[in-house]
């Protein structure tokens, strides 16, 4: 059994860019309400990615222009090496560590981010280090700062071995683009990796951390975009 949580990159790298590129998690979709967020800030930004593995996608969301610093944490050294050549057109501004997002989040500045970003990697964490991370990021945001977390997220009332059930299925069922042992592959990450909350139990953890506004972005089955504000 696989309980790793980069395995998805040190053995399956093949099979996750085949899931984005026929677009099985939505990252399609996603990324363009996320672009939409940060086209409306303002200035240049200081931006923390945690669990960014090869920074793909937010390495196209934002424009280099936009980014004043970026700092990525993951861990898996090969994702970081891939992010590294992905992430080139942001120069020097650019700092990525292969460390656990906590601790990361742990060790970085006060006030000091104005965008905390995470895609689909938070719910790897059990329920208290999804609290830790809200009341991190709301000590490290600066004032009008945001969280934006994209991730896998369990229906209101669905129960985690309901979930797996039914994702597991739209896998065995939807996701023909992958050959079956890829779909094996993906359906074990899930039964092993996979701890989402639902939204509202989100919501009630930024809450917690003083982060009360919330606001979804985009839904698309189980795959879900949402800002928390101060
Ligand atoms: C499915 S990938 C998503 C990568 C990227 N953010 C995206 O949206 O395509 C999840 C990533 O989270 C990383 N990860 C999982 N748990 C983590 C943790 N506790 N701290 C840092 N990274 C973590 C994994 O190594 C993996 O690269």
């Amino acid at each position: 059994m696989n309980t790793d949580p980069i395995y998805i990159f040190r053995k399956t790298w093949g099979t996750y860019q085949k899931v984005i590129s026929n677009n099985l998690m939505f990252h399609r979709e996603i990324s363009a309400a996320v672009r939409n967020i940060f086209e409306t800030r303002p200035g240049m930004l200081n931006v923390i990615d945690l669990g960014c593995g090869d920074a793909a996608h937010i390495g196209k969301i934002l424009k280099p222009g936009q980014v004043a610093e970026y700092c990525g944490c993951d861990l898996s050294p090969y994702a970081l090496d891939v992010a590294r050549i992905n992430l080139e057109p942001f120069g020097i501004r650019v700092k990525l560590l292969c460390r656990e997002m906590i601790a990361v989040l742990r060790e970085a500045p006060e006030n000091h981010f104005d965008v905390v970003y995470s895609g689909y990697a938070l719910h790897h964490l059990p329920t208290e280090g999804k609290q830790a991370f809200f009341m991190e990021c709301r000590r490290i945001l600066r004032e009008n700062g945001s969280v934006i977390l994209v991730d896998v997220m369990r229906e209101e009332g669905q129960a985690r071995p309901a979930y797996l059930e039914s994702y597991n299925g739209a896998v065995a069922t939807q996701w023909e683009a992958l050959t079956p042992h890829e779909r094996d592959q993906v359906q074990e990450h899930i039964r092993n990796c996979d701890f989402p909350e639902t939204p509202a139990e989100l919501q009630r953890l930024a809450e917690n951390a003083g982060l009360a506004t919330c606001r979804r972005l985009e839904k698309r089955t189980w795959h879900e975009a949402w800002c928390y504000q101060a």
